[in-house]
């Protein structure tokens, strides 16, 4: 079974985050799906592009930040995403979900699935604010913990969610189109 797959997130996730004066965090709907498509992709290419094949990865780009998925997913009440705004400009996204299992069963947790900001903003400090939000977010669906799938070469990526209390727990087979690359399960305790 895949674990907490019948869970619905609830309606009442407010709609509009304003996390301080410059960076606002809105949850996406259907009004969203071309701009989540192409901040999706970019920031997936920014950060694999150079270590895959190019047909590789534009295959997995195809597949899976197409509008047509991206409207299928922002439907699905297992999945939820984020538009991250920094004084207007979109600099990044976030997507919560219930669709993976996780594999220690008894863990009540949530995966963040994706967090992904613009290069430029890369160091800027709005990715701390996109993980205080995620805190947040995962406290309101009573959530015990936060867990997370990271390529085990992203030393930028885990160095980030090592200094804010995420830890390895074990290992995870990610598919980057018929390649099987290797990535670290980290998980963060909330409570
Ligand atoms: C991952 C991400 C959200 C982190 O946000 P960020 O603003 O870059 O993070 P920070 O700058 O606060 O922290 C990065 C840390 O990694 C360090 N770092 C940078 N490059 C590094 C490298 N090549 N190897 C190891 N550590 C590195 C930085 O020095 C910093 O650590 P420090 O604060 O101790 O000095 C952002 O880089 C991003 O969007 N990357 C592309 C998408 C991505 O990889 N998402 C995660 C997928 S699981």
């Amino acid at each position: 079974m895949l674990r907490g797959s019948a869970k619905a997130l609830p309606l009442i996730l407010p709609y509009t985050l304003m996390m301080n004066d410059r960076i606002k965090i809105l949850k996406a709907n259907l009004n969203d799906t071309t701009a989540l498509s192409v901040i999706a992709a970019t920031t997936f290419y920014d950060t694999y592009g150079a270590y895959n094949k190019q047909e590789t990865i534009q295959r997995y780009i195809d597949k899976w930040f197409s509008t047509s998925q991206m409207c299928k997913e922002l439907s699905d009440d297992r999945i939820i995403y984020y538009l991250v705004y920094d004084q207007q400009q979109l600099s990044g996204y976030i997507k919560l979900q219930f669709v993976n299992p996780h594999q220690n069963s008894d863990l009540n947790g949530v995966e963040l699935s994706r967090l992904y900001l613009l290069k430029q903003w890369h160091g800027s400090g709005v990715s701390e604010v996109m993980l205080n939000h995620c805190y947040k977010i995962a406290e309101e669906l009573k959530q015990d913990a936060i867990w997370l799938s990271v390529w085990e070469k992203n030393n930028r990526a885990i160095r980030f969610y090592e200094k804010h209390g995420f830890v390895k727990k074990g290992n995870l087979i990610f598919k980057m189109d018929d390649e099987d690359q290797n990535d670290f399960l980290m998980v963060k305790h909330l409570i």
